[in-house]
C-alpha cells in the first residue's frame, strides 16, 4: 500500500484523467487475479470478488483516484512531480486503502457470503464522476456501500462518523446582470447593473438568515463580482457568482429556486435583465451524503472492535460536499473519517499544498473497508437484499 500510494502521488492526475493511475489499479488488481469490468465512466475500474461463501448480497466499496490542481509545497521524497497537479483530497491515500482491501477480501474470498464490488472512480473533485459510475449500470445490484475519507484533524488510529445528514449538498451559481453601459453622469441614460448587482447580492444574504429553519445549516456565498473598468462610465453587465450549501438536497433546490428568483428580481427592480446559470453539466450539483442509520451502526461496530471505542468518534457535520452522495441518494451508504494526523506535527488541511499524510492510515482504511464488507454479508447472507 504505501507503494501504490507513493507512486501515484508522485504522478497525480486530474478529473477524467487518471488514466495512469487507472492503469495502477489493473495491474494490482491482475496481480491479485481479481476480475474487474473497465472502462467505467471514462477512466474508473469496477473489480468483483464473488465469494464462494454461498449465495448473498453484493456490497460495493468505493474509492476516489483524482487529484487537484494544486502545486505541491511539501518537500519529501515521494513529492508531486507533476507541476501543478497535487494528491491533496488524499485520494491516492483512499486507492491504496482500497488495493489492500482487495487483498484482505480476495484472500478470504472462499468464506465470503456474498459479493464484494471494488469501485475505484475517476472525477470525485467537482466532475461528479460518482453520478457517472451510477449512470453505467456496474452498481444496479448493489444492496449497501461504504466508502472512507482521510481526515488529517483527526489523530491516525481513530475513525468516526455520524448517522444522517454528515456532508453538505454544494452547487454553483454564476448570474449575468445586464443593462445599458453609459456616460457615469448621465443617468438618464443608462440603466445601472451595477447598482442592480448590489441589491442582488445584499438580497441574497437574507435567504439563509430569513427563510431556512435555523436549526439547519445553510450557505450562500458570493465569491466573484466583476463588471466595469473605468470611473466615469456606467458598464452595459456585471457578472456574479459564487457557492450554495445545504445539510440536506431539497434545502439544496429550495436556495437554487430562491436564488435565481431573488437575483432576477433585484435585477428587474433596477429595470436590468438577468440570467443565472448553476452550470449543471459541466459541475453538477452534489446532493448531501447522508449516512443509513443501519449501515452507519454496523460499520461503527466494526471500528470499534477494530479500534476500541474510545477511538470511534462522533464527527459533527461539515458544509464540504462529495459527489459519495450520488451513492447515498441511491443505496444504502455509511461515510466514514479515518483520522491521518501524525502526533506531534502541525495540523494540514486537505485541499491545501501543504497536506501531509500519516501513511499509518493506510492499514487502518484497508481493514476498515475489507471489515465492513464481510460483517455486512455475513449479517445478510440468510436474506438476501438483492
Ligand atoms: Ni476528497
Amino acid at each position: 500500500m504505501l507503494g501504490v500510494r507513493r507512486r501515484i502521488h508522485q504522478h497525480p492526475e486530474l478529473a477524467f484523467q487518471e488514466h495512469h493511475t487507472s492503469a495502477l489499479v489493473r495491474a494490482e488488481l491482475d496481480a491479485l487475479a481479481i476480475p474487474y469490468v473497465w472502462p467505467v465512466a471514462c477512466t474508473g475500474v469496477v473489480a468483483t470478488i464473488a465469494g464462494g461463501g454461498g449465495p448473498g448480497p453484493v456490497f460495493a466499496l468505493r474509492a476516489d483516484m483524482d487529484a487537484l490542481p494544486i502545486q505541491e509545497m511539501v518537500e519529501w521524497e515521494f513529492k508531486s512531480k507533476e507541476d501543478g497537479k497535487m494528491h491533496a483530497c488524499g485520494h491516492d491515500a483512499h486507492v491504496a486503502m482500497l488495493l489492500g482491501a482487495a487483498k484482505l477480501l480476495q484472500s478470504r474470498k472462499d468464506g465470503l457470503k456474498g459479493t464484494v464490488k471494488l469501485v475505484f472512480q475517476p472525477a470525485e473533485e467537482g466532475h461528479a464522476g460518482g453520478y457517472h459510475v451510477l449512470q453505467d449500470g456496474v452498481l444496479d445490484d448493489v444492496a449497501a456501500i461504504f466508502a472512507v475519507h482521510i481526515n488529517t484533524s483527526m489523530p491516525v488510529g481513530t475513525v468516526g462518523s455520524r448517522p444522517g445528514p454528515f456532508l453538505a449538498g454544494s452547487a454553483r451559481f454564476k448570474a449575468t446582470i445586464t443593462g445599458k453601459g453609459g456616460h457615469a453622469a448621465m443617468l438618464q441614460s443608462v440603466v445601472d447593473p451595477v447598482v442592480a448587482a448590489s441589491s442582488a447580492v445584499l438580497s441574497l444574504q437574507q435567504l439563509v438568515a430569513r427563510e431556512i429553519d435555523p436549526l439547519q445549516s445553510a450557505v450562500v456565498s458570493v465569491t466573484f463580482i466583476k463588471g466595469g473598468e473605468t470611473f466615469n462610465v456606467i458598464p452595459e453587465s456585471v457578472t456574479l457568482g459564487g457557492t450554495l450549501r445545504s445539510m440536506t438536497t431539497e434545502g439544496l433546490s429550495y436556495l437554487m429556486k430562491r436564488i435565481r428568483e431573488v437575483i432576477e428580481g433585484q435585477a428587474a427592480v433596477g429595470r436590468c435583465k438577468a440570467t443565472v446559470d448553476f452550470m449543471e453539466e459541466e459541475h453538477r450539483p452534489y446532493p448531501a451524503t447522508v449516512n443509513d442509520e443501519g449501515m452507519y451502526a454496523d460499520a461503527k461496530v466494526v471500528a470499534q472492535s477494530m479500534l476500541g471505542e474510545a477511538n470511534v468518534l462522533l464527527c459533527p457535520q461539515f458544509m464540504a460536499a462529495e459527489d459519495f452522495g450520488f451513492y447515498a441518494q441511491k443505496i444504502p451508504a455509511a461515510f466514514f473519517n479515518v483520522g491521518a494526523h501524525r502526533a506531534g506535527e502541525d495540523i494540514s488541511y486537505l485541499h491545501t499544498p501543504h497536506l501531509v499524510v500519516d501513511e499509518n492510515v493506510l492499514p487502518i482504511g484497508a481493514a476498515m473497508h475489507a471489515g465492513v464488507a464481510i460483517e455486512f454479508l455475513n449479517k445478510h447472507a440468510a436474506s438476501p437484499l438483492t
